[in-house]
């Protein structure tokens, strides 16, 4: 597309440097300025309307337009616009919203550390799981788990939980000390004939092995998403998480819930870790904790690890570790809001009520002939595109299949991410209704009906 050159889009290309994005396309390209919202859409500059299917960055949980959130950034911007929690200093809503998070929580949590963004909330919660293992005298307990595909954020250390190439790749990382092991995606990774309970099985005696093989008093946690977000969404076959955490108990491992996407209602509880069957040492938060109106997450930890933070601090003089921003009241303020509308309007019931018809429509989709697999749980799913059905060939990746549809489905008025692996992702914000999750699906089999045309017209299912 040619840019005027004092268009917002030339000046786009001209100074913004883009997150998540091929740049060499993008100076061509330029940017889709979305310029407002409404519910479960958002408009461009042109006005073009699009439902936004994955409520932006999986976060917008309540849409694109809450009076009651900016409401309660404005009053409290009016009463106190930044304070912190550095040295014993407080701020009232910050203590109402670390009481709301206990009270949800489900499992017993001691204390809530406030953070910015997912990526600071796994990061910090390795550094607390170092301290505390440096704490209680197991200064070799420090390597980290996590699995291939995850999605752990874009920090040094949380890019290192990541398991994904393009995280990873000319960034010289994952860093020493952690390790990645099985992704429990069944229909990519179960060997021929192997069901469910046998491919847990394995994925569980697999871990042990690993585990082994490191030596058991060398590894300290096991980070893990309940279901697995960026890298495809992926939920674990029944009985996984219990299966995986017999072993990680059985060698005092400690468990880290990723709740970055599935917490707050996501899934059809308000944890994913309910959903899934998971019971965490820690749990780390963000995204629909304030429906993305303003960042913050947090950071759930339980009582023993709180106690031996608690001394360590008191030995060494402080406890080293805080962001500036963590905390932040207005950010606070609007979250609790997140929480209590999330309440007063019951929008957990709702995703319940809703996702049935949303599963029914995504499942519908695995009849489709470019359809491998079509997965998910409440209001969370993802197709992925196959070359071919029957051998579960992909795409050759260079031929961005998976993005050509996402393109064809923004011309169709929809918005939704391609993942790694031609994978199609879904993830609404929390308030769509059945009959918008029904006009969201059929601009995207519309989508879909294009994206066969053009691979028939470019003859790809055959290239190797
Ligand atoms: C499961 C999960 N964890 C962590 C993150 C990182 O969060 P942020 O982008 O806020 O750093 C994300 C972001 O998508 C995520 O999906």
């Amino acid at each position: 597309m040619t840019q005027l050159p004092n268009s917002l889009a030339a000046r786009d290309i001209a100074h913004v440097l883009h997150p998540y994005t091929n740049l060499v396309k993008h100076e061509k390209a330029g940017p889709l300025l979305i310029e407002r919202g409404k519910g479960i859409y958002v408009y461009d500059d042109q006005g073009r309307e699009y439902i936004e299917a994955l409520a932006g960055l999986w976060c917008a949980g309540l849409g694109f337009e809450e009076p009651a959130l900016v409401d309660a950034a404005i009053e409290q911007m009016r009463k106190l616009p930044f304070y912190h929690s550095f040295g014993h200093k407080s701020a009232p809503v910050v203590i109402e919203l670390a009481e709301k998070l206990k009270g949800l929580s489900p499992v017993p949590v001691s204390k809530v550390f406030f953070v910015n963004s997912g990526s600071e909330a796994n990061d910090t919660q390795m550094k607390f799981i170092w301290y505390y293992n440096n704490a209680i005298g197991r200064p070799k307990k420090k390597t980290i788990l996590s699995r291939q595909r995850g999605y752990h954020g874009v920090t040094i250390a949380s890019a290192s939980l990541t398991g994904l190439p393009a995280n990873h790749r000319a960034f010289d990382l994952p860093i020493a000390g952690v390790k990645h092991v099985d992704c429990p995606h069944y229909y990519r990774n179960a060997l021929p004939g192997e069901s469910e309970a046998e491919f847990t099985a394995r994925l569980a005696s697999n871990l042990e092995e690993f585990i082994q093989r490191e030596g058991p008093e060398t590894v300290a946690a096991f980070f893990a998403e309940p279901v697995m977000g960026a890298g495809g969404v992926i939920v674990p076959p029944e009985g996984y998480f219990p299966a995986i955490q017999a072993v990680l108990k059985r060698h005092d491992i400690l468990s880290v819930s990723d709740e970055v996407i599935c917490g707050f209602g996501r899934t059809g509880n308000v944890w994913g870790a309910q959903t899934l069957d998971y019971q965490p040492d820690m749990i780390s938060c963000a995204k629909q904790l304030s429906s993305a109106y303003l960042p913050i997450a947090a950071c759930m930890i339980s009582e023993p690890l709180y106690e031996a933070i608690r001394d360590q601090s008191g030995t060494i003089g402080t406890f080293g570790h805080g962001f500036t921003y963590g905390g932040h009241p207005v950010s606070a303020a609007v979250a609790l809001r997140t929480l209590q509308l999330y309440e007063e309007r019951k929008i957990y019931d709702h995703v319940a009520m809703v996702s049935p018809r949303f599963q029914a429509r995504l499942k519908r989709l695995a009849d489709h002939p470019l359809v491998g697999e079509a997965r998910g749980i409440g209001l969370i799913g993802a197709v992925e595109l196959v070359a071919d059905k029957a051998s579960r060939r992909n795409f050759d990746p260079a031929k961005a299949v998976g993005a050509t549809c996402a393109a064809f489905s923004q011309e169709e008025g929809l918005i939704h991410r391609a993942l790694a692996g031609d994978a199609l992702a879904f993830c609404p914000p929390m308030i769509i209704t059945e009959a918008e999750i029904d006009e969201m699906f059929d601009r995207f089999e519309r989508a879909l009906a294009k994206t066969e045309a053009w691979i028939s017209r470019e003859g790809l299912r055959n290239a190797a």
